[in-house]
Parts: C-alpha cells; structure tokens; sequence
C-alpha cells in the first residue's frame, strides 16, 4: 500500500547496517519492553478495538447526522488532529456535505471563539468534546462556552442530548461532568497516547459524523499493521522509512519537509508534525518536522529548499491516482499561451510539476528526498497511512533512543501560563 521510492536521497543507505539494531527494536516494541510500553495499545488497536463501541460511535453518528446542522469537535492536540487531517483529506475543503464540521478548543483565541460562537449561535448543532485528562485549558474554556451557549438555547435537557464526550475510561475530571450529565460517553483507552488515538473513538466519531466510511478506514490500518509487523527491515516499509529518517539525521539534517501535492492535506502535515515532534523531539534530538504543500509553497519556500541552507530533506508522500480531474480548455486568442495545455488534464499538471520539482530538488539543489507512494487517497488507504507513520514513529524514536510516548516538555509552558493566570499551586 506505501511503497517507500529511496532513490532520490542522494547518499544511499547502508540498511544492511541497521538491520540488527531494527530488529531488536521491533521486539521490543512488540514484546512491549521499551521505555513508555504502557502506551503500546495502539499497537494491535486494528485488531483487538471495542466492536460494541464501534457501532455505537456509528449509532450516535447517524443521529448527529439526522438532527443537526453543525458538530463542533473540541479538544486539542492528539485529541483532534487525527479527525481534523481526515475529515478534510477525504471531504476535500469545501465540503458540501449537510452536516458541517467545525473545530474548537484548540486555541486561546478569542477572536476565533467568539467567531465560531457567534457563527453557531443559531444553528443546530452538536458538540463532542474530546480530552483524555479532561483538564486542558484550551478545550475545558471552549466546552464551558459551548455548554453554556446550549443550555441557554435548548435548556439543560436539550443540552444533554446534544453532547458526546470521549474521554478516559474512569478518571478525569469530563468522565465525572459526562457521567454526571448522563452524555453520551466513548472511551480513550487508557494505554493510548493522544498523538497515537486517531483509531479509538476520538477519532472515529468525528469522522463518523463527517459522513465516512470508518470500517473502511480500520480495514487500512488493518492492513498496515499486518504489513508492519515484519521484523526485517528489507520488507518493511514503515521500519526503511524510518531509517531513512534516522540516516539523513546523522548526515547531520534537522530538518524533514513532509510536502503533498494536495491542499486538503495541510492538516495531515499537522497530524505528522505532533506525531513526530512530540515522539522524538526530547533529551535534545529529534529532526524538526515541518510541512508543506506544493506548488503553492514553491512560490514561498521554494527558494529556500532549492537555494538556502542545507538543513532538511523531503518526505513527498505522491499519490499515483487523483479522485477527480479537470480538463484545460482551449482559448482562442491564446493571450495566456496556455494552448498547448489544452485538452490535457490538471492532474497530468502537477505530476509534472511534481518530476520537475524532485529532479530540481535533488539534483541541482542537492536536497535528498524520500517519496513514499501511495495509489489514491480514500478511506482504507489513509487508516493505512496513520498507521504507518504511527509504527514508523515508535521506530524512530526508538532509533534516537528516546520514549516515543511521553512528552514532558510540553509541562514548562503551562506551569508559567498557569503562575501568570493565578492558579492555585502555581
Ligand atoms: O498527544 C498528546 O498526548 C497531546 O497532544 C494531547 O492529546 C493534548 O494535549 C490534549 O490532551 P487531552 O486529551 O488530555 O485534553
């Protein structure tokens, strides 16, 4: 399903080399051995998930989509990039779909919270509200409000039968408000971290509601984690890509530029860039991971990467196929000079853009590149796709020698916002 296309990377690697030490770590992760194994329940999630949940999340699904306009998702971080970076790679941007998805309780802002308030105030809608601790600030701020701005509108029954938690299964402070209230609750499992919970409910019941194919989207990463539970790295996708990572990390890049050619993957660059920064980004290593979507950033970025500092290396992922096409019309006066376009197709387009670019790229700008290739973009294919950067990911990590599941520099910022805000204890 992912083919990993390593001959764009200028030095080539030496697997052999790493095969060993990819060997070791792929039993220790599936021994559960490692530094942070409590955190492994994603491993086998594909397999071993909830059934009797996954056809309640579709059950309360239907009924969000039959009797509201709008759903909010709030939460943050690994608690809704994964649906974010889905709902839109597979709705497109401009979704025409009868319920619209909107996202909050990811931010401080109050010009973005009093926009989306003001925009939903009278509308139909519906709230899931999706933090593990139940504590984050950013989302327990915005559910405040959106519980608020509910029980003014339907009262406090009405709000009941508008919001669904996902939460920890007995802890935190939304499991005791859910059970208190009587919402409808789905489960984060314990032994899953939020950058690795896109196949549990938080993701699942956004996406759900978005309108997908969820079973098609377990079936992918079905796939994947079969297909990445080989211990040789010679057939293993997830284990070369991530040591080529872990190479152009020693060929001393910092940088990974994770580029698509498709606007409606800008929040899969998000879902990547927590994913592999929060994983590997600690006791001072870690390649910084940014990302990008091209052509557009070739007329911003563009320059750098061909030009600048020698930093970083690329992670295309190319999709052999697009999902729809557009044809150039021919024009009369040709003012443009466009005709010889004419009668072919967009997506032929970009996949030129996409060679020349490589081409540039590599050789005359002398950053390397790993293309990963992926037929089409759909529901089965990206449950693939989270799945092995998620296996891929605790591959890395564990090549850094660091714990690809915790991430206490993510604490410091709080404490001095929480001693700035007044919080008790700080
Ligand atoms: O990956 C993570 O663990 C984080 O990004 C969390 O998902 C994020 O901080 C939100 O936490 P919570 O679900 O507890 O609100």
């Amino acid at each position: 399903m992912i083919k990993v296309n390593d001959k764009h990377l200028i030095k080539g690697v030496d697997y052999k080399k790493y095969e060993k030490t990819v060997k070791e770590i792929h039993e220790m992760i599936h021994e559960k051995s490692g530094p942070g194994n409590d955190f492994l329940g994603w491993l086998n999630y594909p397999t071993m998930y909830d059934r009797v949940e996954f056809e309640a999340i579709k059950k309360y699904a239907k009924y969000v989509r039959d009797n509201f306009e709008v759903l909010v998702v709030c939460g943050i971080g690994g608690s809704y990039l994964g649906a974010r970076a889905a709902i839109e790679a597979l709705r497109g941007l401009h979704s025409q779909d009868k319920l619209e998805i909107i996202f909050l309780g990811q931010t401080f802002s109050s010009d973005y919270t009093y926009e989306v308030l003001d925009y939903i105030k009278d509308k139909k809608f519906a709230v899931n509200v999706i933090s593990k601790s139940g504590t984050t600030t950013e989302t327990s701020i915005a559910f405040r409000l959106l519980r608020s701005l509910l029980e003014k509108k339907l009262g406090v029954e009405g709000a009941r039968k508008a919001i669904f938690a996902t939460t920890d299964k007995e802890r935190g402070a939304l499991k005791t408000l859910a059970t208190n209230e009587g919402y409808p609750t789905f489960v984060l499992p314990g032994d899953i971290g939020g950058r690795y919970s896109v196949f549990t409910a938080v993701g699942l019941f956004p996406i759900a509601c978005a309108g997908l194919n969820i079973d098609q989207l377990m079936l992918g990463a079905l796939q994947a984690q079969k297909d990445t539970a080989n211990p040789s790295l010679f057939d293993n996708e997830a284990y070369k890509y991530a040591v080529i990572r872990f190479d152009q990390k020693r060929q001393q890049k910092s940088v990974e530029l994770f580029v698509t050619y498709e606007p409606k993957l800008v929040q899969l660059g998000e879902w990547f860039k927590q994913l592999y920064g929060e994983s590997e980004g600690k006791d001072g290593k870690g390649l910084f991971p940014t990302s990008a979507t091209f052509s557009t950033d070739l007329h911003s970025l563009g320059q750098f990467i061909q030009d600048g500092s020698k930093c970083l290396f690329e992670t295309i992922v190319h999709f052999e196929k697009a999902n729809h096409d557009v044809e150039i019309p021919s024009d009369k006066l040709d003012l443009d000079g466009l005709n010889y376009l004419a009668g072919k197709n967009l997506n032929y387009v970009n996949e030129q853009a996409f060679k020349g670019t490589l081409e540039a790229h590599e050789k005359s700008g002398q950053v390397p590149n790993v293309v990963l290739e992926v037929e089409k973009l759909d529901e089965y294919t990206l449950g693939y796709m989270f799945y092995f950067f998620m296996k891929a990911c605790a591959m890395s990590a564990y090549l850094l020698k660091v714990n690809p599941f915790n991430q206490p520099g993510v604490e410091i910022y709080k404490k001095n916002m929480f001693h700035l805000l007044g919080k008790k204890g700080y």
